[in-house]
């Protein structure tokens, strides 16, 4: 992305600003072709702008206390039921990631917040490390050394273990490659399907096979799990009593089948390509990485990092928080309006779609001198603090923020530090710098690939 100037100074009325290309086919045009460049360049016109993103109108905005309006204080007159996440439903089926609200999201947000609290954290801490040095024992074994690694690849497939192992306590074998496939294909139709909402999800026959496939994957882990005899309590647990209940209120098979899917699909994606850009960012930056291997080897002294340590390891996390605010994979979020409402003087009226993107709000020149530089400096604690609060969201804010925030962050600072102790990564000569693809999610476009040198 390129860094954004802003055009015009809006003055403050109770009519928002319109892009201009409102409903024309070119407006319509501009998106599908480029969807980042085309918010990038909304974002220039102000920080509340009237839109159409798949031919379906919207209200960007993107401004701290906007974001805290509508995510926070006012969080109760916005619910999910919109474009956005109707699309994720057919896939999610009332999933806490894009179930629309109310009673069903309280519900299940309590039944599984106790597998994501700090102590549970720390309890999968010892099998992310036991995955992730299974990977780079791999690695350092490559018979080709001098090779390109398909980091993405690697990577994602690591992510995946590791939250089968952690939530769910299943040992993943090579199944989850076809998984992943599967996912992708998915993510990419509704990705698509945001710029070219024709025809509907529900006719297309593609996606069905997709989403079929999944749940029998989904269904397999049930079935080991249910005849099993182990008594685990776990998140996986937790679910399948959920089916159980005997007033009624329980899931419906669809509605385990979903919500199982779509805990899956949020711990792995967003925290895969996460860790991707972060090794990608130390490669593009050999003095940071030295930085970040300096540190980790003073503070480790060659032991694997265990959850406590990393509170020892602040400059690794600066790395990776600044790696988040340019490369969040969680970019957009969407809103729908329940009642009239006022965002700073500009009347929202009901049923309106709020559309929030995380990757625009962290280039917001106001607060981010220089954007598009990459400066992990920006998270010394006297940065943060000259900063207002909520103008770095990566995980979102409010009762509907990312649930697997600490289990995220956790795996992240901790393969990143494994790395830093074992390999030095560099960009293959000549390799141009790698840009977005919006799917659902944010992919590393074509994916990362690096050189790997052991240590
Ligand atoms: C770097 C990694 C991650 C990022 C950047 C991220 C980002 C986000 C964001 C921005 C939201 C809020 C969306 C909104 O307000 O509409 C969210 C929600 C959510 N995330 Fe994450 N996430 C990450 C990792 C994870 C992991 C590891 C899990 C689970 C293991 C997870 C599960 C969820 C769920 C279930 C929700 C919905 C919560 C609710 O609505 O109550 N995420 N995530």
């Amino acid at each position: 992305m390129t860094a954004p100037t802003r055009v015009t100074e809006v003055r403050r009325n109770s009519s928002i600003p319109s892009l201009g290309l409102r409903g024309s086919v070119s407006g319509i045009l501009a998106a599908r072709r480029n969807q980042l460049d085309f918010i990038q360049h909304a974002t220039t016109q102000g920080d509340i702008v009237r839109m159409r993103l798949g031919g379906i109108p919207m209200i960007l905005i993107n401004h701290p206390d906007y974001f805290q309006h509508v995510l926070v204080d006012a969080h109760a007159n916005y619910d999910k039921d919109n474009f956005l996440y109707r699309a994720v439903e057919t896939v999610f089926r009332g999933g806490l990631v894009s179930n629309p609200g109310g009673e069903s999201w309280h519900a299940r947000r309590r039944m599984m917040q106790p597998s994501f609290k700090r102590g549970s954290t720390v309890d999968f801490t010892a099998g992310m490390t036991e995955l992730t040095d299974d990977l780079l024992r791999r690695w350092a074994g490559r018979s080709d050394q001098g090779a390109v690694v398909d980091v993405s690849a690697d990577i994602g497939n690591l992510s995946l273990q590791i939250v089968l192992r952690s939530l769910f306590g299943v040992a993943a074998g090579a199944e989850v490659k076809a998984f992943e496939r599967n996912f992708l294909e998915l993510n990419t139709i509704v990705g698509n399907f945001f710029r070219m909402p024709f025809p509907p999800l529900s006719r297309r026959p593609r996606l069905r096979a997709l989403i079929q496939e999944m749940d029998d994957f989904v269904d397999r882990l049930i079935r080991a799990r249910r005849s099993g005899t182990e008594e685990r309590r776990d998140l996986f647990g937790a679910l399948l009593d959920a089916t159980h209940g005997d007033d009624g209120t329980g899931f419906t098979q669809q509605e385990l089948l979903g919500e199982i899917l779509s805990t899956i699909v949020s711990g792995y994606e967003t925290s895969s390509h996460s860790i991707a850009w972060v090794f990608y960012r130390l490669a593009r930056h050999p003095d940071i990485q030295s930085r970040v291997q300096k540190e980790v080897d003073e503070v480790l002294q060659g032991q694997p990092p265990t959850f406590d340590s990393l509170a020892k390891l602040p400059y690794t996390r600066m790395v990776i928080d600044e790696t988040l605010r340019l490369h969040t994979p969680a970019w957009q979020t969407m809103r729908r309006a329940l009642r009239d409402d006022e965002i700073d003087g500009y009347r929202i009226p009901r049923g309106s779609s709020v559309y929030l993107n995380f990757l625009t709000y962290h280039r917001h020149p106001e607060f981010w001198p220089d954007p598009e530089r990459f400066d992990p400096e920006r998270f010394t604690p006297e940065n943060v603090a000259k900063r207002p609060r909520n103008v770095y969201q990566p995980f979102g804010s409010g009762p509907r923020h990312c649930i697997g925030k600490y289990f995220a962050l956790t795996e992240i600072h901790l393969i990143t530090a494994m790395l830093a102790q074992s390999f030095t990564v560099s960009v293959p000569a000549g390799q141009p710098p790698v840009g977005f693809k919006p799917l659902v999610t944010l992919h590393p476009r074509g994916g990362i690939h690096l050189h790997l040198t052991p240590r």
